[in-house]
């Protein structure tokens, strides 16, 4: 059976140049960063490129990037080093749970949060961050892409009022890093988040940008690694991954390879949404990633249609992979504004640069009948009369 995967947001596969990469810090490079001989200086040598890398994607300095555990690492170790009793935080209601619940925790402690709400698109409002800030006001934490609908965030007016409020701003740019183009001096952000394996290097390693001169307490204590801002010993095969998968990020996203990603991206959602009755795109009208769509299917549930699929070999999402299998419905499609029903009826189809027009053409060959036959057995499309359907 052919398998296509769109689940890229959730994980992505390591490219071959990647596990070349850094296959030999596995083997015969094996040592440890901070050893003073021959294996310590050629593990060293290949972090600070690796950390060359990371920087160019971002365009930061390399001094100002930090290797961490991934995505939920970062983000926690913004909110967590940051702020301090009595500070002020405010959020969206589209985060990762690795913000949402962080400043959740931040409230049980004591802090104060303001969560501001989002538009029909998905998109946070400046404006309602500027009327949240307070004099104890200590961070902004407002992702720059959402995981689920792919909207892109105002990161730059948000930056801008932060900087002039004196606020910290924090991005989760988890779903964002090689995907469109990330400048951290645009953005005016003083930390990001990225993590390897949204952008095909493994699982378990991400790196931070911390802004030069921004006071971040470490989440743990040990050793003197990554300047103290992050004790334990390197992990440098991953990080070596890093540095390669965001090299090649980086090229896909000038040479106009994310381009035909969202040519793509836009032929299946065209094509579905024109095929399938009472079927829509979430968040319709924002900026988004080139590479995700979230549809509403209504009369069916999602999860079904998600088996449905998986069964002709296709693999899709309901709302957050960290999610699936809840029964709840994605808080981050509530916070548009839909039912919990539309929410609940709802598939992400997240491409990447390894998707070809083939996979597209074969989903586009199973989706409607996965959906005919689900309909057919759901009680509210039997109510449909037929000359509506
Ligand atoms: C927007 C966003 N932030 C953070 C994370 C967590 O990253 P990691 O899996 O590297 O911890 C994810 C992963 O799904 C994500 O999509």
């Amino acid at each position: 059976m052919r398998r296509v995967y769109l689940d890229n947001n959730a994980t992505t596969p390591v490219l071959p140049e990647v596990w070349e990469a850094m296959k030999p810090y596995l083997e015969t490079s094996f040592g440890n960063a901070s050893s003073i001989h021959w294996y310590g200086q050629q593990a060293r040598g290949a972090v600070e490129r690796a950390r060359e890398q990371v920087a160019a994607l971002l365009g930061a300095r390399a001094a100002e990037i930090v290797f961490t555990s991934g995505g939920t690492e970062g983000d926690n170790k913004a909110i967590f080093g940051l702020c301090e009793p009595g500070d002020h935080i405010i959020t969206s209601a589209i985060e990762h749970s690795a913000v949402r619940n962080t400043c959740q925790e931040m409230q049980k402690r004591g802090f104060e949060v303001t969560v501001v709400g989002v538009d029909q698109r998905g998109v946070v409002d400046p404006g309602e961050v500027k009327k949240a800030l307070k004099p104890n006001t200590k961070l902004i934490s407002i992702m720059y892409a959402n995981n689920e609908t792919g909207a892109i965030q105002p990161v730059e007016e948000i930056g801008a009022l932060a900087a002039e409020a004196d606020v910290f701003f924090h991005t989760d740019a988890v779903q964002a890093a090689g995907k469109i183009a990330v400048d951290v001096e645009k953005v005016g952000c003083d930390m990001l988040a990225i993590s390897g394996h949204k952008l095909h290097a493994p699982k378990g390693v991400g790196a931070t940008y911390l802004r030069k001169g921004t006071q971040c307490r470490p989440l743990m204590y040990g050793g003197t690694h990554e300047r103290g801002r992050r004790p334990g010993t390197e992990n440098v095969p991953g990080i070596v991954a890093l540095g390669k998968a965001c090299e090649l990020a980086k090229k896909a996203v000038d040479d106009g390879t994310m381009q035909r990603v969202a040519a793509l991206r836009d032929r299946l959602e065209q094509t579905i949404v024109g095929a399938i009755e009472e079927c829509g795109v979430n968040g319709e009208g924002a900026p988004r990633v080139p590479n995700t769509s979230n549809l509403y299917f209504s009369h069916i549930e999602g999860e079904p249609l998600l088996i449905a699929l998986d069964l002709k070999g296709v693999a899709v999402a309901t709302g957050a992979a960290c999610s699936s299998g809840a029964v709840e419905p994605s808080p981050v499609l509530v916070a548009l504004g839909m039912g919990p029903q539309r929410a609940r009826g709802s598939i992400r189809w997240s491409l990447s640069k390894l998707t070809t027009a083939e996979d597209i053409e074969y989903t586009l060959s199973v989706v409607p009948d996965a959906v005919a036959r689900l309909r057919e057995i759901s009680p509210s499309w039997r109510k449909v009369p037929v000359a509506s359907r």
